[in-house]
């Protein structure tokens, strides 16, 4: 089992929308999917539970921190579901440690039973997050091409605490980075500005979708993705023909990522480097 993190301190970028639709996309492959929500805003949980698709286990995040489930039940697709109480994990900081080996553990128990283990994550650099980086394989971080997000970019990397650098360096060396996903992209001169100028400072965190120069993963703005969030509904079975353009859009950049989870080519010709980027780049 692969386990893959969306993680970007900032919220509203576009993580449980992704998780969402790569949890969909993962299971209609035909891959074994476990889906965790560790945000108590259960914004991945809400539309894989109207989805109908995962079977909803019977215990929920929290537990896998606090070390209370050794088993889930046997199905293709299972979700552990967000619930309020995860946020009073933090307020236990003598439980840390343990909070984050628990989840360790249950990840490696559940090697045999899914291929793919997607987590979703809250945006407060806190212990929920600490651990499920401590463990995963893969993180992947959407990002929004507003300078605030951009400048979110450096904290990604650096934040003291919950830093990518920190976190492999410290904590879980086989860490990968698969890159960085603008979504929500518009074709507005502001965004492109921004577009070339995340480009310039982290192309080599950029993930590279086919051999064009300049084909990097995104997702554009379109408000078929924030219905099928509201409704969870799976975008490509919506009967709007702009849910299906949508999916067009977007299915090359999942394609990629998905690609790299599974261990197939090569993220890009330098693969995405931590290293690569400046420890103080900023987008200033
Ligand atoms: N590509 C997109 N186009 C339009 N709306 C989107 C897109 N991605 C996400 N949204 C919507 O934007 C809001 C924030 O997205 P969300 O995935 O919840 O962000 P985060 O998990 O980072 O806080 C949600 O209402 C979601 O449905
Ligand atoms: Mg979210």
């Amino acid at each position: 089992m692969k386990t893959l993190v969306l993680a970007n301190q900032k919220g509203g970028v576009g993580k449980s929308a992704v998780a969402t639709l790569l949890c969909h996309y993962l299971a209609r492959q035909g891959q074994r999917v476990l889906a965790i929500d560790l945000d108590h805003q259960g914004n991945l949980s809400k539309p894989l539970r109207m989805s109908g698709r995962p079977l909803v286990a019977p215990v929920t995040a929290d537990m896998l921190l606090t070390g209370l489930v050794a088993a889930l039940p046997s199905h293709p697709f299972v979700l552990v579901p967000s619930r309020p109480a995860l946020i009073d994990l933090e307020r236990q900081p003598a439980l840390h440690n343990p909070f984050a080996r628990n989840l360790r553990g249950f990840l490696r128990a559940m090697e045999g039973q899914f291929d793919l283990c997607v987590i979703d994550t809250n945006p407060n650099p806190d212990i929920r997050l600490i651990s499920a980086l401590a463990s995963a394989d893969f993180v992947l971080s959407p990002i929004q091409l507003n300078q605030e997000a951009l400048d979110g970019v450096t904290a990604l990397l650096n934040h003291e605490r919950v830093g990518l650098r920190k976190i492999k360096a410290v904590l879980n060396p086989k860490l990968q980075l698969i890159g960085l996903l603008p979504t929500m992209v518009e074709p507005t001169p502001f965004q492109k500005q921004n577009f070339i100028q995340v480009i310039q400072l982290y192309r080599s965190l950029m993930i590279q979708v086919g051999q064009g120069i300049g084909e990097f993963a995104s997702m554009p703005r379109r408000s078929a993705i924030a219905e099928s969030q509201a409704h969870g509904e799976v975008l490509w079975e919506m009967k709007k023909t702009a849910a299906r353009d949508a999916w067009k859009e977007i299915e090359p950049s999942l394609a990629r990522i998905v690609a790299t989870l599974q261990g197939g080519s090569p993220l890009k010709p330098g693969e995405a480097s931590i290293a690569g980027v400046q420890p103080h780049a900023t987008s200033t």
